[in-house]
């Protein structure tokens, strides 16, 4: 035995003497616990071994090697925490995240949907465009940006270079909020594990976060559009530009021009 495992054996036998828990010693099925080894008598609990806590009905003191796990390596069964237990943790995939946002129930925006609207884009797109919610034509087609604001998204990405087919596009949440109203703080708290959980798989370089609701909700900011343009914020460590919503440049036209300069920032962050 080297001077090492003498010492290890040495301080072992002194913590069995104090009434330390018994552990096992990597050089034979001797299993010290207090009062188990031949030569120590006093043990201080007092009690016998043969109800020892690691191998019940086993001769008193020592276990067959061949019963124990090997040396080092911990066997605790799962337990289910919090984190553990929540499926969208478990999501691998996009697909996996879909399937989850469509049987949600998280929320009342569940109850007025036709149709849950996940997002769409390939697995390895580069950007990810993210904006409020479902609009009408999206809640009946499960498709996000389709409807008149959507065209405008399609022509802005096409703008930059950027076919539609190659960026995911999706929204802070999943569901048609009734009548198009803003979603309220608490549906937003609902959803947005499934954006995260959508931007932690993507990986992608750049977020484009078009408008309030989306510049808000991913950067935990009160602050006005106004204010979060013109900076490159980010999202952990995913650098997010902040523009205009595309219905809102329907409405109000003077906000293209400003909404061209956004994107372009974000294209060059994308060719960086
Ligand atoms: N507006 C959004 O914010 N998202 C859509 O999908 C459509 C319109
Ligand atoms: Fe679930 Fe989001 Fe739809 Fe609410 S909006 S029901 S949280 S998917």
């Amino acid at each position: 035995m080297s001077d090492g495992r003498a010492l290890a054996r040495e301080y072992l036998e002194q913590q069995r003497l104090l009434g330390g828990d018994p552990v096992v010693l990597p050089d034979g099925p001797t299993v010290l616990t207090p009062g188990a080894s031949p030569g120590f008598t006093n043990n201080p609990s007092g009690s016998e071994v043969s109800d020892s806590p690691i191998t019940p009905g086993s001769r008193p003191g020592s276990v067959e090697i061949a019963d124990l796990p090997p040396l080092g390596i911990s066997y605790d069964p799962p337990t289910g925490d919090l984190f553990t237990a929540d499926p969208i943790s478990k999501t691998v995939s996009l697909a996996d995240i879909a399937a989850l946002v469509a049987g949600c129930t998280k929320c009342r925006l569940c109850e007025s949907r036709t149709h849950t609207v996940p997002g769409e884009g390939p697995d390895d797109a580069r950007l990810v465009v993210v904006g409020e919610g479902p609009g009408q034509v999206e809640d009946e087609t499960g498709r996000p940006f389709v409807g008149r604001a959507g065209e405008l998204l399609t022509k802005i990405l096409a703008a930059i270079q950027l076919p539609r087919e190659q960026v995911f596009i999706c929204n802070v949440v999943k569901c048609r909020p009734p009548e198009n109203r803003q979603p309220q703080y608490d549906e937003i708290a609902s959803c947005l594990p499934y954006l995260h959980r959508q931007i932690e798989i993507l990986k992608p370089k750049v977020i484009l976060a078009m408008g309030n609701t989306a510049a808000q909700s991913l950067l935990n900011a009160k602050q006005s559009l106004g204010s979060m343009r013109n900076h490159v914020h980010r999202f952990r460590g995913i650098p997010v530009i902040v523009t205009y919503h595309p219905a809102a440049l329907l409405r109000n036209p003077n906000w293209k021009r400003p909404t061209w300069d956004d994107v372009r920032i974000a294209r060059r962050l994308l060719d960086d």
